[in-house]
């Protein structure tokens, strides 16, 4: 890895499908078709590993020097997942990062789905020169969040897991896409699930905007104009290619462990100069 580097593949697993693409990292623009194959049933290690193989042969870019960043669907701390609300109970306290890098014989960067999607926005869609609370959410198999104040990211917040009152299901089980999927729901049906989901993370965080992705955010004027809210709501500008472009920009950050840290006070300080 070098901090030179101009591309860098990013590879988002998601846990629907595991996307892949060589990202040009000085404005985020795919160099390559994106690559897409379906998350395999069950989501265990070895099955997605093999799945990550099968986006790099594809994509042709086995160089271990072209810098790989991965971004995966848990909690994320130190190369290790702590969670594993959409994917296999493996990966609870599994030393993820090591294992991709054994399995794929090469330095990866590793992080949160979401946080790395907030990354994407930040330095180049939605979110970039916006000071203030940005939170972005990613509207998917589940819910991702990524919190970004005066451009620091504040890593693995998780808000898609906040509960309702008096409900079991969680925001995400709620109001997830794959929630309007499953509930075969209209998009104005869906949009008051979103209604609470919105207003609350409004009540609780003040933000001051919300940048939706995840590939439903291709839809955005079907359901973004429904949302009665106080803070602007935009979608992201990279939609569904958030993750895997914010994965890619991890090669930004310089050394590991920290590289979300470090990527992000490289932005922050040139957001106030
Ligand atoms: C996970 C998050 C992830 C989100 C989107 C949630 O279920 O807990 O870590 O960012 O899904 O994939």
């Amino acid at each position: 890895m070098t901090k030179s580097a101009t591309a860098a593949v990013g590879i988002d697993i998601g846990g629907t499908g595991i996307k892949g693409a060589l990202v040009d990292l000085s404005d985020g623009r795919l160099l390559t078709d994106r690559i897409k194959v379906p998350t395999p049933k069950g989501a265990e290690p070895d099955d997605v590993l093999g799945a990550v193989r099968q986006v790099l042969e594809t994509l042709e870019v086995t160089d271990a020097d072209v810098p790989l960043g991965v971004a995966f669907p848990a909690i994320v701390k130190n190369g290790r997942t702590m969670s594993a609300a959409n994917v296999a109970q493996t990966w609870i306290g599994f030393e993820a990062e090591d294992f991709f890098e054994e399995g794929l014989g090469r330095d990866i960067h590793f992080a949160n789905d979401a946080d790395v999607a907030g990354v994407a926005e930040l330095r180049y869609g939605a979110a970039q020169d916006r000071n203030g609370l940005v939170l972005l959410t990613t509207l998917g198999t589940g819910i991702g969040t990524a919190m970004i104040y005066n451009g620091v990211l504040i890593p693995n917040t998780e808000l898609g897991h906040l509960h309702r009152a008096n409900h079991k299901r969680d925001a995400e089980a709620w109001a997830a896409y794959s929630a309007m999927e499953r509930d075969e729901l209209a998009w104005d049906a869906w949009a008051e699930r979103l209604q609470w989901y919105y207003s609350h993370l409004e009540f609780l965080f003040s933000p001051d905007l919300f940048v939706v992705g995840g590939g439903v955010s291709k839809h955005a004027d079907k359901f973004l104009p429904l949302l009665d809210l106080q803070t602007e709501i935009v979608p992201a500008v990279h939609r569904n290619n958030a993750g895997i472009i914010g994965a890619a920009a991890l090669a930004l950050a310089g050394e590991k462990p920290g590289a979300l840290d470090s990527i992000t006070e490289d932005l922050a300080s040139r957001s106030t100069r």
